[in-house]
């Protein structure tokens, strides 16, 4: 694990101000649970061990930072589009613009983050789902997607004019589905259901050639088979904390998608439920919240984590998690990558005397972006320019120039020169 970071941190502070201070490909495994946008605000009961916390799931404009969608629309063209489509959609578009932005641009550093082996598991509810999912097909690309998994549970409701919403889903995703990512079959198998053992009239095989382990849970994960009833009637679990997540859903994750040893982070801890998931099976873990509650609670809950296992806290247990609300340093090659980026020139022969004049920190795959909607791939690279002041330049040339959008006209010696010749 990087060395500005100790393993058991707690940092409470926006996620993206710690996530930017991450090493890149540093973590095994990222579970977010992040606001759903339920536009409405959770607060803990009175008398519980999370009284006091409490979290605003309302997004609008003042939620909104200019520089996350400049930075969207530099770096991942394809996420600014999706966006920008959201918008065209008739109700709350412009507060589901704002989500989508907020999660896009903390999406975005969880896949930097991850390593070519790790997996993300985002937690929703069908609130936002579906624009979740284009996002993260967008970020991770589809070919990465392997389960939606629903978490379905029961729980009193007083919906007329509708069915229940009784379900959450998980996304999950790997990083590369082309290396060998984790998947840990054999710790996660249950028993089969009595139909599918024949003894009661089976239906798919004979109990004998089943594989004794168990099997793999399907995508669908329910309270009683999979004891992941809902906190708040788990006595033992519940911290009153809101939204908390069953132990044994983290747990099953945890122990499919990652090793012993292994860096678990969710940048959304709340009470810190993953991080106590990730101790009780031996793995290192990173928890952020902007609540102090979630300090406070995992302390508490490790604390009762190792009275129960082992009797009684062994000396200086509790000094093994730390508190941080100091983001890390990031010590990797890019660290100071952030502070620049390129102005680009691009040419296709088809727009003669006309240029397309952008910024992007990747300028390989911007151009490999633009070559996909290009059959005969005939956009070119002409000239970059890495500098700190990109906004500024790319704007200077636009304004300098006859400029439609991206595309400028001019000759592109002249347009090389003024980019040569520009003092901020
Ligand atoms: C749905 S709850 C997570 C519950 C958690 N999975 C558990 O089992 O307790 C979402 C959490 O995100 C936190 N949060 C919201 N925005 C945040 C941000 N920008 N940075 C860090 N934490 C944030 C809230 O304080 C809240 O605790």
């Amino acid at each position: 694990m990087q060395e500005t970071i100790k393993n058991r941190t707690i940092f409470c502070k926006d996620n993206l101000d710690i996530l930017e201070g991450i090493n890149t490909e540093t973590i095994d495994l990222v579970y977010l649970d992040p606001p759903f946008n339920k536009k409405k605000v959770f607060t803990a009961p009175i008398g519980t061990s999370a009284e006091g916390a409490s979290f605003k799931d309302i997004f609008t404009e003042a939620d909104l930072k200019e520089e996350w969608v400049q930075e969207i629309r530099e770096d991942w063209p394809n996420v600014y589009e999706l966006l920008n489509a959201v918008k065209n959609i008739e109700g709350r578009s412009s507060y589901n613009f704002c989500y989508l932005a907020y999660m896009a641009i903390r999406l975005i550093e969880c896949h930097r983050v991850l390593k070519n082996t790790g997996s993300v598991y985002l937690h929703c509810d069908a609130t936002m789902s579906h624009y979740l999912k284009l996002l993260l097909d967008c970020i991770f690309g589809e070919k990465n997607f392997k389960n939606e998994i629903v978490w379905c549970y029961t729980g009193p409701s007083n919906t007329k004019r509708y069915y229940p919403r009784k379900h959450d889903s998980l996304f999950f995703y790997v990083k590369n589905a082309q290396d060998n990512y984790i998947f840990n079959t054999q710790a996660i198998k249950i028993p089969y259901a009595k139909l599918e053992t024949g003894k009661t009239g089976g239906i798919f095989k004979q109990a004998a050639t089943l594989h004794k382990a168990g099997k793999i849970p399907e995508d669908w994960w329910e309270e009683n088979r999979d004891n992941m009833t809902p906190v708040g009637r788990i006595q033992t679990e519940r911290t009153g904390y809101p939204t908390q997540k069953p132990l044994a859903l983290l747990e099953r994750i945890i122990k499919a998608s990652s090793s012993e040893g292994d860096v678990v982070l969710d940048p959304f801890c709340g009470c810190a439920t993953t991080c106590v998931a990730a101790e009780r099976l031996s793995r290192r873990w990173i928890g952020i919240d902007v609540s102090v509650k979630a300090y406070e609670l995992v302390q508490e809950r490790i604390r009762n984590m190792y009275e129960i296992r082992q009797g009684k806290l062994e000396e200086g247990e509790l000094s093994k998690t730390y508190f941080s609300t100091t983001a890390p340093t990031r010590t990797d090659d890019g660290a100071n990558a952030k502070d620049q980026k390129y102005v680009y020139i691009i040419s296709h022969p088809q727009y003669e005397g006309e240029y397309k004049v952008g910024i992007a920190s990747d300028v390989k795959s911007r151009l490999s972006s633009y070559q996909t909607s290009d059959p005969n791939r005939d956009y070119k690279l002409e000239y970059k320019q890495l500098t700190e002041h990109y906004r500024a330049l790319e704007r200077h040339i636009h304004n300098q120039f006859d400029s439609r959008q991206e595309w400028v006209r001019a000759e592109m010696q002249e347009i090389i020169n003024a980019m040569k010749s520009y003092r901020p």
